[in-house]
């Protein structure tokens, strides 16, 4: 949800290092962009739409500059133009923001009264302005951000310049993410690591409200009682390869591809050397899984697993509306949530209410040194890599991953596992199973095209199946912006079913052997009502009559629960892609899109 990057340097080619690493953040919003640098005096380029658009601008100015503060949209106040993109400059004051400003019309108000005029629909040009006045008021810099903190309400990441200082920039942040980068010829402020990984793997997280002053050899923190605090330089374990596409034509194939090694990887670490075995999920009253998205579809899978093995009750919420669920909350409630990039705002704000109410967090997090990732009682890691393409596919997969091993652990506390060798080599074994599957590329492109000229798509399943389905449905509409619906295999003919008319693809998922003969009775009563009808099995049923109710069949390999819906969304993921490949959309930013929600 937006992305800046700041770098002064004793070079002059801060423009062009600025837009290389803005160009890694794109995935964190793409609908405008703009950048602020020094010729003389603080220049403003920017520009709708991609990055791209700014890079062809630039081409023909003068760049030479050894300061540039740099931003990508992801439009909240204000349609995407270039008055509403960053930077703002108001007075002396310019800034790029990531992040949203609860307060600004109150703010606004009180600044028009002092004689302000704004000229942007945005928040943001609100803050810049902010800081201008408070600057006039205290004439110094740091304590004119600090006190227009104190009045701005929301989520913010601010790079500054100041344009009687116009060679250091000046760097905050609330609730949105923001590191600091140490290289080898300057120093950046940048959203997140994968900006800046091409200069420098050295970086320091930035505590909440800390100030940070950053020259092109200095860069020194402060409280926000502005007291000089000292930060520990850590080295970043991602390279900058991991940020390419390596061959694949989008991320989101790479990702895909990706998914055998890091799930494999979870397994071989949780049966080697597993640094959340001593969390005992089963001593809790309670278990509350809260997450958004996909990582709530994950977290649904990983309910099943700990309801129907492990036979721990578990509530799963949206984050969004956790906090009406806020009197549930108790000091003996275990909160787990679920987050890929470990900043969205309402996954945040759920894990502080329950802090708040006394319950223990663990959170299931991708991104290392992530806000969830600090803020909960307990961290257990994916280490699924980097994820640019917008819709999830490995964060998601290295979730469930997660929960199979909770749920297994929790088994072993209640010696309730049986079977604990064969689950243990199937885990082990997913890499090669994966890979087989991933391989089966000709049939998910058959699929599609059946499917991609379609305006409607139903997906059904009971059990974790119907689970899946939600995951497999969000793939298809958000990447190739097919309407579709996921459904209880059993619910649809509640209602839904009148919706099902000649050709309307219908995707069944029936992987588990008890609930397998009432799915196959729902794809028939859609089939009898004209459905094309795709049904998704394991290879045990190889023998079995499909011709009468199945257009098309997926056979997958038969394998625990603990394991089957991996196998299973992967072919869902697949054939999203082709869908969306086949309709020429933009597979890893689609539209209205941004990674990492950092606004509730
Ligand atoms: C869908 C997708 C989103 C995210 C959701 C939560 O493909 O990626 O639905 O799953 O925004 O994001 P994280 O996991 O970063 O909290």
């Amino acid at each position: 949800m937006c992305g800046i990057i700041g770098y002064t340097t004793n070079k002059k080619d801060a423009v062009e290092i600025a837009i290389a690493g803005l160009k890694n953040l794109e995935y964190r919003g793409y609908d405008s962009s703009g950048i602020a640098y020094n010729d003389g005096k603080i220049t403003m380029v920017k520009s709708k739409g991609k990055i791209a658009n700014l890079d062809d601008k630039l081409k023909s100015l003068d760049t030479t500059s050894s300061i540039a503060i740099a931003h990508t949209r992801w439009a909240t106040h204000g349609e995407p133009n270039e008055t509403n993109a960053h930077p703002h400059k108001v007075g002396k004051v310019t800034l790029v923001h990531n992040g949203i400003i609860e307060n600004y019309a109150t703010l606004k108000e009180e600044l028009i009264a002092k004689g302000y005029e704004f000229k942007s629909e945005t928040d943001t040009e609100v803050a810049t302005a902010y800081i201008d006045y408070c600057y006039a008021t205290y004439s110094d810099k740091l304590k004119a951000i600090v006190e227009a903190c104190k009045k701005i309400r929301g989520s913010y990441a601010f790079d500054i310049i100041f344009e009687d200082e116009p060679e250091t920039i000046y760097s905050t942040r609330k609730d949105s993410p923001l590191i600091i980068g140490y290289g080898k010829d300057g120093n950046f402020a940048a959203s997140d690591i994968s900006a800046i990984l091409s200069y420098t793997n050295k970086y320091s997280l930035i505590d909440e409200s800390d100030v940070v002053r950053i020259t092109k050899d200095n860069v020194t923190f402060y409280n926000s009682n502005l007291e000089e605090v000292k930060k520990e330089i850590k080295i970043a374990d991602w390279d900058a390869t991991q940020y390419q596409k390596n061959g694949y034509d989008h991320f989101m194939l790479k990702e895909i591809y990706e998914q055998p090694k890091v799930i494999q990887d979870i397994y071989t670490r949780f049966y080697n050397n597993c640094d959340y075995s001593d969390l005992d999920i089963t001593s809790f009253e309670k278990i509350h899984i809260v997450a958004c998205g996909s990582a709530m579809h994950a977290a649904l899978v990983g309910k099943y697993l700990l309801q129907t093995y492990a036979k721990i009750p578990a509530m799963v919420e949206v984050a969004s509306e956790y906090r009406y669920a806020e009197e549930l909350i108790t000091p003996k409630t275990l909160l787990i949530v679920v987050s890929q990039s470990g900043e969205t705002a309402d996954t945040l704000a759920a894990l502080r209410l329950a802090k708040e109410k006394g319950a223990y967090v663990v959170g299931i997090v991708n991104a290392v040194g992530s806000t969830i990732a600090r803020e909960v009682d307990k961290c257990i890691y994916t280490y699924a890599g980097p994820e640019i393409a917008v819709a999830t596919t490995k964060g998601y997969t290295t979730q469930v991953a997660i929960f199979a091993t909770l749920a297994i652990n929790a088994m072993k506390k209640n010696n309730t596992l049986v079977n604990e060798e064969k689950i243990k080599s199937e885990l082990l074994n997913v890499e090669n199973v994966l890979n087989t599957i991933i391989s089966n590329r000709e049939l998910y492109l058959d699929i599609a095209q059946k499917i991609y000229t379609h305006n409607d798509v139903f997906f059904i399943g009971r059990g974790i199946d119907s689970a899946v389905c939600m995951e497999g449905s969000l793939k298809l509409k958000e990447i190739s912006y097919t309407h579709s619906e996921s459904y209880s295999a059993g619910e649809l003919k509640h209602g839904t079913i009148s919706l099902i008319e000649d050709g309307t693809p219908v995707i069944a998922l029936a992987t588990n052997d008890d609930l397998f003969e009432k799915t196959v009775s729902n794809l028939k009563e859609t089939k009898a009502r004209g459905a094309y009808s795709i049904f998704i099995t394991t290879d045990n049923y190889k023998d079995y009559n499909f011709d009468e109710f199945a257009d098309k069949v997926i056979m997958l390999h038969k394998t625990s629960e603990f394991l089957q819906p991996i196998l299973v969304v992967v072919t869902l993921q697949l054939i999203a892609y082709e869908v969306a490949k086949l309709k020429g959309c933009d597979i890893d930013k689609p539209r209205n899109l941004a990674k990492s929600v950092t606004v509730e």
